[in-house]
């Protein structure tokens, strides 16, 4: 058993949901809406209220994700990763193509980190240790949302704090160093043949609107969608936009 909480609803063809760092699968309750899909949505290890468990790189959490799906009986799915969870989306097309009928990649980046980008984690590593992962969840929520969204406190500004909060501090750590160690995975996108949508808040500084532009140029079948009024988590803050996107590419993809 892969002993990761897992939300599976829904009844049509499978739609995987991964969610990035350091949240969990609380910031796809606004896609839960998308009607007939089968969505399946886990938390990763160590994030929302799966353990954590030995994790060393990213392809560990798509091994995982892989055999999540092998025990649901799944064979062929579509895969939605936001920031993290498209690293990992990546990794599965990777190491698991025949898996993957279509990638949707939400505010994330096909390229690995840059030295400094490497230190910076491995800096927050040190930090975690020392004083837990408080730190993260205030210096990150800035970037999820935008000024005008987290002054409204609503919904989505408590989904990206609940899902920052239930991390573990494992987790975190392990995440941190997978990220760190990521390989470029632009020779995975350029060779997809699949059908890809990719989408990015006009707002997003972490994985800004630069990044998507590339990596809709170098997909063979890419649909590019920017939101405004959006930053990091895109799917959180506009899901209106959003979700009207991908109920077009899975239904000219059907
Ligand atoms: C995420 O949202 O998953 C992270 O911000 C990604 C990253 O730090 O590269």
């Amino acid at each position: 058993m892969t002993n990761m909480h897992v939300i599976d609803r829904g009844e049509g063809n499978p739609l995987v949901w991964i969610h990035g760092f350091p949240l969990s699968s609380l910031i796809f309750e606004p896609q839960l809406g998308i009607a007939n899909v089968r969505h399946i949505v886990p938390d990763l290890p160590g994030f929302g209220d799966s353990p954590s468990s030995a994790i060393g790189s990213i392809d560990d959490y798509a091994s995982k994700v892989a055999a999540l799906l092998r025990e649901r009986g799944i064979s062929r799915a579509v895969f939605a990763g936001v920031s993290m969870g498209g690293y990992i989306t990546f990794s599965i097309a990777r190491n698991h193509p025949g898996l993957v009928a279509g990638l949707i990649l939400i505010d994330t980046r096909e390229v690995p980190d840059t030295p400094e980008a490497k230190q910076n984690r491995r800096n927050a590593i040190g930090r975690v240790e020392s004083e837990g992962t408080g730190f993260l969840v205030d210096e990150m929520l800035p970037k999820m949302l935008t000024a005008t969204t987290l002054a409204t406190a609503d919904r989505r500004t408590e989904i990206v704090q609940s899902s920052m909060q239930s991390a573990s501090s494992a987790g975190v750590k392990a995440a941190l160093e997978a990220m760190a160690s990521r390989r470029d995975s632009t020779e995975v996108l350029r060779s997809f043949e699949g059908p890809v949508l990719v989408v990015v808040g006009e707002d997003d500084e972490i994985t800004p609107p630069a990044d998507a532009e590339r990596m809709s140029s170098i997909a063979r079948d890419a649909t590019l969608v920017r939101i405004d009024d959006a930053a990091h988590l895109s799917n959180v803050e506009r899901p209106d936009k959003v979700n009207a996107a991908v109920r077009r590419f899975l239904d000219a993809i059907s």
